[in-house]
């Protein structure tokens, strides 16, 4: 089974100064034969504050002719109060996103694997869902297949005892709660997007890999954490009970720094 995996397309109803990127990510899928698409989340530039950009998103998924499962991003469905207080997850950013895009958490089992699409907006927002998400965590975990995990923050940067990392990752509470749930099973993915850069690491037997961004990559607004700031893809490979992935660079790429532009995107 070829999956192919994106991240972080932030499609604007507004502004087009990552356009071609996006035009070229969208030819790119559009000529490639995978079982299955996946998009990590931050599928609109500022979906999380205006419906349009959620909307714009829908369309251009749409184009693309073929599904392609989501999870939210924090600029879809807004993000914990202490690190976005104006955009906080709510009942009516999460209707949005459902009523826009389909489920914010989703199991399929598919050749021998179960995959799983988390949302990891919920996680430290207190909001009823975030437990509720647990219960259903728990559940999907029960299986004998080995597991993906698709979500957009990654639950760490460097290490799984790391102390926080604020904007860039899963709080630490939430983390190994997320954690102490996956021994249950045989995990044997985590990708996530959200940094905008590209990195594999094995980690007790788990591949964590993060997406790179189909849109902008970051400069010197971002801290150095260790990744690859290039656009491209993710493509994974899955076999009876591994999975092997591997970064691809669409043609037409170019590696945008958001900074230069990021007061006219995001003004507050
Ligand atoms: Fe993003
Ligand atoms: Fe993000």
């Amino acid at each position: 089974m070829r999956l192919i995996q994106i991240s972080d397309t932030h499609v604007s109803a507004s502004h087009h100064f990552f356009a071609a990127n996006l035009e070229a990510t969208a030819n790119w899928l559009r000529s490639q034969e995978a079982s299955l698409f996946i998009h990590t989340g931050d599928l609109g530039m500022d979906a999380a504050g205006q419906e349009v950009d959620l909307y714009a998103s829908r369309d251009w998924l749409a184009g693309l002719g073929a599904p392609i499962h989501c999870v939210p991003g924090n600029h879809d469905v807004g993000d914990r109060a202490e690190i976005n207080s104006r955009q906080p997850v709510n009942d009516d950013r999460l209707g949005l996103w459902r009523d826009a895009i389909g489920p914010d958490r989703w199991l399929m089992d598919q050749q021998g694997w179960r995959l799983i699409g988390l949302n990891a907006m919920l996680l430290g927002t207190d909001h009823a869902e975030e437990e509720a998400q647990y219960a259903w965590f728990e559940k999907a975990l029960e299986t004998d297949l080995p597991v993906a995990l698709f979500l957009h923050k990654p639950l760490f940067i460097d290490a799984a005892d790391e102390p926080p990392r604020g904007y860039w990752s899963v709080a630490p509470p939430s983390r190994q709660r997320v954690m102490a749930l996956m021994r249950s099973a045989r995990v044997k993915l985590v990708a996530s997007g959200h940094l905008h850069m590209h990195r594999q690491q094995v980690v007790d037997g788990i591949s964590y890999v993060w997406c790179p961004a189909s849109s902008f990559v970051c400069g010197e607004s971002q801290e150095e954490l260790g990744g690859e700031r290039r656009l491209g893809a993710v493509v994974h490979d899955f076999g009876v009970d591994t999975v092997e992935s591997q970064f691809l660079r669409p043609d037409g790429l170019d590696d945008l720094k958001i900074e230069p532009v990021q007061r006219i995107l995001y003004p507050r």
